[in-house]
């Protein structure tokens, strides 16, 4: 089977491991996680830094420490993971979901002014499958209404946008480190923020909000989202090389891009669109042709052993979301579409152009014997 993610570690990455474990720095306690973050946000280019245990406890921590209160609105992506409308939920606000471009997949920036309310406190802005959005609008659009900018770049480490890193432009940004992201500490996420007020709130939330005078009388309820020293080493390791990974997420995407660019009913995203460039975070294809489905269309894949994975399912039709209050639109065409006609091929870092080359050639024979 060609997984969907072929991750790849360098003997250099386990030898770092080891050498944190010879030490007995295995916990959140270790010198490890601090020049992790300091890496980090040399990186992005953010004043402060924190590890959490994941994306998805990244976003519970930056909407903690907005302070939302109950009936808050919150703008975000109808297509995207369904982390952040879960964050909001769970502290009492209105997820307000936008529906997607059609071919950049991402957040509809003119929907989103139509949709600020004097309720609204922040918009989640989410660089989703490669594509950055259009970030530096989103921002001018906060900076005039006053309200608050997450940038949700768990997709795209090392990636820019005009020149600047993604995850630059948030009043607070956050990244996922799982397994199938540009680097990985197995599971894993970072808080960015410039603004001080924030930095010590994520630093206490995600450590259980322990007493300042007596330690054990916790004065906020938080969460242990701690992330661990040899995580820490192992994501040192990588990030020494995230030049030469987007470098090489980039050449990978180029190759599938060039190989079914011409397959009728098959979309692609080009490398380059309106002078953007696409990382290609993930080989995402949608079938523009109704006849086939994406389930119908990975299942034939996959009998010539080829993993590939689903679209994310849109906010407006997630069941565990039915009983909840999201402020929703009538329309949400196109993440409709594309959550059912949208699939992603092979995309780790280790595909070969060997895995490149068969899963295209797979790919054009089963449009061919469904006609489509
Ligand atoms: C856009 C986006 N945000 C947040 C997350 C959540 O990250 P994690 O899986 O580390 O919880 C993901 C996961 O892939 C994601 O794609």
């Amino acid at each position: 089977m060609i997984p969907v993610n072929k991750f790849k570690l360098l003997v250099s990455d386990r030898k770092i491991i080891l050498n944190a474990l010879k030490k007995n720095w295995i916990s959140s306690v270790g010198p490890e996680v601090k020049k992790f973050e300091d890496n980090f946000k040399e990186l992005i280019g953010k004043k402060y830094c924190s590890s959490v245990s994941s994306g998805s406890a990244a976003l519970d921590i930056a909407l903690k420490v907005i302070d939302i209160k109950k009936g808050d609105e919150i703008i975000i992506p109808n297509f995207t993971i369904i982390s952040p409308a879960i964050s909001i939920i769970k502290l009492g606000g209105i997820p307000v979901p936008i529906d997607c471009d059609f071919y950049n997949w991402n957040m509809k920036i003119n929907e989103i002014e139509k949709n600020i309310s004097k309720k609204t406190k922040a918009i989640i802005a989410t660089h989703i499958y490669g594509y950055p959005i259009q970030i530096d609008k989103i921002r001018q659009i906060c900076n005039k209404h006053r309200i608050i900018l997450i940038e949700d770049a768990a997709e795209m480490l090392g990636h820019k946008y005009k020149g600047k890193q993604c995850g630059s432009f948030g009043d607070l940004s956050i990244f996922s480190l799982y397994s199938n992201k540009h680097i990985t500490t197995g599971e894993g996420g970072m808080v960015l923020t410039n603004i001080r007020k924030y930095k010590d709130k994520i630093f206490d939330y995600k450590n259980l909000c322990f007493g300042k005078k007596n330690r054990f009388n916790h004065y906020d309820i938080g969460w242990n989202y701690r992330f661990t020293n040899l995580q820490a080493s192992l994501g040192i390791s990588q990030i020494r090389r995230i030049n030469k990974i987007i470098l090489k997420k980039k050449e990978i995407g180029k190759k599938y891009y060039n190989n079914l660019k011409n397959c009728k009913n098959i979309y692609i995203q080009k490398p380059k669109l309106n002078n953007i460039e696409n990382v290609y975070w993930v080989i995402g294809i949608l079938i523009l042709n109704k006849k086939m489905t994406a389930t119908k269309f990975r299942n034939e894949l996959k009998k010539y052993k080829i993993e590939t994975r689903e679209f994310f399912w849109p906010m407006n039709k997630q069941d565990a979301l039915k009983k909840y209050n999201l402020k929703l639109k009538k329309n949400y065409k196109n993440s409709e579409y594309i959550s059912k006609y949208g699939l992603y091929l092979p995309s780790g870092l280790a595909t070969s152009d060997k895995d490149i080359n068969y899963v295209c050639k797979c790919v054009k024979k089963i449009k061919k014997r469904f006609n489509f």
